[in-house]
C-alpha cells in the first residue's frame, strides 16, 4: 500500500488464522493503521493480494464487504454525538445487514447482548459524550461485534484509558477469542499485547520485521531496536 512515494505497507505478506488473537506492533508511521485499512477494504491496494477462505476479495467494493464478516473499530473514536448509546450500536448491526435505524424490533437481541458483553448495560439512553472516555470506546466495540462478525480489527482501542480499563479490554478481546472472533490488534503497550495475544507482527517502515510468539517478537532485537528510545524498554 503506497501513497505516493511514501511505502505505508511494503512487501508485507501475513496469515491469519481462525480464533487467535494477532497483534501488530511498530512504532508511529510504521504503517498499523494502513495495514488495518488494507485488510478492511477502506483502501485500494496498490500492489498485492487480499485472501479470504481462499476467495480473492482485494477487488470487491468495500460495502460488499461488510458482510462478508468483517467488523472494525478506528484509531480514534468516531461516534454519533447525536445518537444514544443504543442507537450507536444499531448501527453496526444497519451497516453490515443493510436495515434501516427505524426498523426497531429486528435485531434488539443483538444489540442487547453486545451491549451486555461489552459492559454497557444501564447506559443505553446516555449519549457518547456523557461517558466516560473508555465507556465510549466500549461503545465502538459493540458497534462492531453487534453484527456478529469473524474478523474484527481493532485499531488503538485503548488508547487513553487507565491501566484498569486497559485490562477490561484485555479481558473483553479474550473472551470474544474463547467464542471463536479472530482479531487483529493495534495497541502501543507492549505487557498488554503479550498477555493479550496469540500471535504478534512487528513493523517498521511499512515492513514486516519479526512474527510469531508473542514473548520471543518482542525480545527481538530488530525489535527492540525499533523501539529504542520509546516505551518498549520500559516493559521488556
Ligand atoms: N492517506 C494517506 N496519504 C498519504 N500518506 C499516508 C496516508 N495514510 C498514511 N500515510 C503515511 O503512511 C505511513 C504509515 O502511516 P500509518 O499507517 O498511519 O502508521 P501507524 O498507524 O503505524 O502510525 C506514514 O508515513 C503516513 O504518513
Ligand atoms: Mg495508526
Amino acid at each position: 500500500m503506497h501513497f505516493g512515494g511514501v511505502k505505508a505497507v511494503d512487501g508485507l505478506s501475513i496469515d491469519l488464522t481462525e480464533g487467535s488473537i494477532f497483534g501488530v506492533l511498530g512504532p508511529n508511521g510504521s504503517g498499523k493503521s494502513t495495514l488495518l485499512a488494507a485488510l478492511t477494504r477502506f483502501v485500494d491496494l496498490t500492489a498485492g493480494s487480499l485472501h479470504l477462505d481462499g476467495e480473492e476479495y482485494h477487488r470487491i467494493p468495500a460495502a460488499t464487504f461488510a458482510r462478508r464478516g468483517v467488523a472494525r473499530t478506528f484509531q480514534t473514536v468516531r461516534l454519533l454525538p447525536g445518537l444514544t448509546v443504543e442507537e450507536n450500536v444499531r448501527l453496526g448491526a444497519d451497516r453490515i445487514r443493510g436495515r434501516g435505524i427505524r426498523e426497531r424490533g429486528k435485531g434488539d437481541d443483538d444489540v442487547a447482548e453486545a451491549i451486555g458483553r461489552t459492559g454497557l448495560r444501564g447506559l443505553e439512553r446516555h449519549r457518547p459524550g456523557e461517558l466516560s472516555y473508555g465507556a465510549q470506546r466500549r461503545v465502538e466495540i459493540a458497534r462492531a461485534i453487534v453484527a456478529k462478525p469473524r474478523l474484527l480489527l481493532l485499531d488503538e482501542p485503548t488508547a487513553g484509558m487507565n491501566q484498569s480499563e486497559r485490562q477490561e479490554i484485555s479481558a473483553l478481546l479474550r473472551e470474544l477469542r474463547e467464542e471463536g472472533l479472530t482479531q487483529v490488534l493495534v495497541e502501543h503497550d507492549v505487557q498488554m499485547m503479550v498477555d493479550t495475544c496469540d500471535h504478534l507482527f512487528a513493523m517498521n517502515f511499512g515492513k514486516l520485521i519479526a512474527d510469531g510468539v508473542p514473548a520471543s517478537v518482542v525480545r527481538e532485537p530488530a525489535v527492540r531496536e525499533a523501539y529504542l528510545g520509546k516505551r518498549w524498554s520500559e516493559h521488556v
